[in-house]
């Protein structure tokens, strides 16, 4: 009998190595790394190109036929959207996110709606009567949706083969195993292997495939980075699990443009899709207060109006606090900084928090000229009339930058009844003024921002 071999895997890369390490030298982690006895079984070793190289030889890129049939569509319409118009048949998409974020439900939901199609949700966390009880706090019901509690890949095979679904769950990649591999569920090689022959099932079948992923504590995905590779798309889907609004957001999409949002509301009947987000995302009322503006921001291809709340105090110990949800605290220090240098604003002995509404984050640099109006209108306890929005970045020198997609920004702001808007001079070229009734103000430097925001007379 053969003797059984073992190699140590790290669990964060998947190097290899023939004796245990403590700090992986690929990647840098610690105690990472976790033996697995290589099984000696005639079972190919399944790499990508083994599994692809069968039966294809090469094409002229001219006389490929395309597939005919279009997307499939999820009939959650935010879904689609980020998808970039809809389920891509044969595709993968893998759903990360943190523990009890709703990526279950989302997915139980899109099975449940996909009334025309047959589907079936593969549960390794949960027994049938749970996800049956999930189904009717939903509301929703389909003959089409078959629910299968497994976690053995070649016993999901055999039941994918009877049902011929038209779509899959797996719920989720960390809880499958494969036969043919002796290490346990979750590993980087059961990780490994599963994601790749659910791969090939589904470029050869047409199916798609959703695989659910866990994420670590670090708030990556959890499982070797291979995995991220393999799938069309990566969705993340956020949000503080207290704050109501979730975000899926696309990492990586073969198949339509990265950066979308998508937004949904946790309710008592699952997720609700949030089709006009920037009516929700700044708060409905009459009060006026200071330190709150709002900014026009771009998330992938659609305009988002967020509310962008600064609170500025006297620092109440020795060294002054600067805190800031949703934003990059670095641009905060930075925006902090112009103010103080080109301003002659003394934030240096005040604590400065800064928060964006809704617990969603923002990386558009559009957001500055709104962050410094709200860090200034709460330094001076100075109100900002509800009906103005802001679009334009700041520069080092104090200078107001031009963004991207001005136009968008400007119309999404004039559609949402915003009487002003505020954006950088240099931006203002080729604007078809006379199609919006917002009026736009174009500032050049800060101090022009400051004045013509708090020096009325
Ligand atoms: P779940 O989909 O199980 O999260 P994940 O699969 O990402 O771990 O989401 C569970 C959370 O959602 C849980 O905290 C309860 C909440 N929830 C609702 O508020 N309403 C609902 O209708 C459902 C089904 C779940
Ligand atoms: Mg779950």
């Amino acid at each position: 009998m053969a003797k059984s071999k073992s190699v140590y895997v790290c669990q964060n890369c998947g190097v290899e190595s023939s004796k245990w390490v403590g700090k992986c030298p690929s990647c840098g982690e610690w105690n990472t790394f976790v033996e697995q006895v290589i099984s000696k079984s005639p079972h190919p070793k399944s790499s990508l190109a083994h599994e692809f190289s069968e039966r294809q030889t090469p094409q002229k890129l001219s006389e490929i036929i395309p597939r005919k049939e279009g997307r499939i569509s999820s009939n959650i319409q935010e879904l689609d959207r980020i998808l970039g118009g809809g389920i891509v048949p044969g595709s993968m998409i893998l759903i990360g996110g943190e523990p009890g974020i709703g990526k279950s439900t989302l997915s139980l939901q899109m099975a449940l709606r996909l009334n025309h199609l047959k589907s079936l949700y593969v549960s390794g966390e949960e027994s049938p009567q749970q996800i049956k009880m999930r189904a009717d706090r939903l509301k929703l019901s389909n003959e089409g949706c078959f629910i299968l509690s497994e976690t053995s890949l070649e016993s999901i095979f055999n039941h994918i083969v009877n049902i011929k679904p038209d779509i899959i769950i797996i719920d989720s990649i960390q809880t499958l195993f494969s036969e043919h591999l002796e290490s346990t569920a979750g590993t980087v090689s059961q990780i490994r292997e599963t994601a790749a022959r659910l791969l090939k099932f589904a470029k050869e079948s047409g199916t798609p495939v959703f695989l659910i992923g866990h994420i670590t504590k670090e708030g990556n995905l959890a499982g070797p980075k291979v995995l991220e590779h393999i799938v069309d798309t990566v969705l993340q889907f956020e949000g503080d699990q207290h704050h109501m609004y979730r975000i899926l957001r696309t990492t990586k999409n073969r198949f339509g443009s990265t950066s979308e949002l998508g937004i949904f509301e946790m309710s008592d009947k699952g997720l609700r899709e949030v089709s006009n987000p920037s009516e929700v995302l700044i708060t409905q009322t009459d009060e006026q207060l200071s330190g709150t503006t709002v900014a026009s921001t771009i998330n992938g291809a659609r305009p988002l109006l967020i509310e962008i709340q600064a609170l500025v105090s006297s620092a109440a110990y020795g060294t002054p606090q600067r805190s800031s949800t949703g934003l990059n605290i670095r641009r905060l220090a930075m925006l902090l900084a112009v103010l103080e240098k080109r301003a002659g604003f003394r934030l240096g002995q005040k604590d400065v928090f800064l928060n964006i509404a809704g617990g969603i984050k923002v990386d558009d640099p559009a957001t500055d000229l709104s962050v410094i109006a709200s860090v200034l209108s709460s330094n001076l306890d100075l109100t900002i009339d509800k009906s103005i929005c802001f679009a334009g970045e700041v520069g080092l020198t104090g200078e107001i930058r031009p963004v991207n997609r001005i136009e968008q920004r400007i119309s999404e702001a004039d559609k949402l009844g915003f009487k002003k808007i505020y954006i950088s001079r240099f931006n203002s070229k080729g604007i078809d003024t006379s199609k919006f009734n917002i009026e736009i103000i174009k500032v050049g430097k800060v101090e022009e921002l400051f004045r013509s925001l708090f020096k009325k007379n």
